[in-house]
């Protein structure tokens, strides 16, 4: 596809990620090679398709917790942002990231010898009992009073995104759930029997059955 709309067979919008890319120019005015413009068009794209995986579980909490749907139906933009917060802590995606420790250190009477391979346990960090009380109940409202940081919230990774490998994606995730859940909340629909319950064992984590809706209809 970069091929194509560089020699002129594909047309993109302009704006889109798909031309940017495909007609990006360096420094010295060349365009990048095909092959890194495939790999940075899919780094945009692979992320964005995952962010489906938080809209289902969204769309899971809305029917779960159906509590949620009176102030998301009023638009309450607080409310929301607490509800799609609530969504990236509570529901399982993306359990660990891993790394090899660069420099031997401890930290709380461990130590960390150079070389080893570690993992941040990103979902039981989300669900640590000392920082969430009562971790695996859904409460968007929590995101009212919780004292947020870059290590005690770490759906996306954890640390600085300045400065770390924190996912960069985040804003963008939590924006395009935002629409996605505005979007739902207009819909009336059904959500014939099926079996929601969350599969652990499967990365990532979603419903046994997705989440099937039927019989859509705009509110
Ligand atoms: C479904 C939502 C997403 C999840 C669960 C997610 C999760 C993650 C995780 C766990 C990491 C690794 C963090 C680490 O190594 O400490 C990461 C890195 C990254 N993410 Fe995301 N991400 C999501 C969406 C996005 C989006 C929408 C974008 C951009 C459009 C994006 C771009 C990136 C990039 C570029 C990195 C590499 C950062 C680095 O190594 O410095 N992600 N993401």
């Amino acid at each position: 596809m970069i091929d194509d709309v560089r020699t002129g067979r594909l047309k993109a919008p302009e704006e889109s990620a798909l031309s940017v890319i495909a007609c990006h120019r360096e420094g010295n005015d060349s365009l990048l090679p095909l092959r890194v413009a495939a790999v940075e068009l899919l780094n945009v794209l692979r992320p964005t398709i995952a962010v489906s995986v938080f809209v289902a579980f969204a769309a899971h909490a809305m029917h779960e917790f159906p509590f949620c749907l009176g102030p998301l139906q009023a638009g309450y933009a607080r409310y929301l942002e607490w509800f799609v917060q609530e969504v990236r802590r509570y529901y399982p995606f993306f359990p660990a990231v891993a790394a090899r420790v660069r420099e031997t250190f401890e930290w709380q009477g461990l130590r960390f010898e150079r070389g080893r391979r570690v993992i941040l346990d990103l979902f039981g960090t989300d669900h640590d009992p000392a920082v969430w009380s009562d971790p695996e109940a859904f409460r968007p409202e929590r995101f009212g009073d919780q004292k947020v940081t870059p290590f005690n919230f770490i759906p996306q990774g954890g640390g600085d995104v300045r400065a770390h490998h924190r996912c960069p994606g985040e804003g963008v995730a939590v924006a395009v759930m935002k629409v996605s859940v505005n979007f739902l909340v207009r819909l009336r629909y059904q959500v014939p029997s099926q079996d929601l319950r969350i599969d652990f064992q499967r990365l990532p984590a979603i419903p046994r059955s997705g989440f099937v809706i039927a019989d859509v209809t705009p509110s």
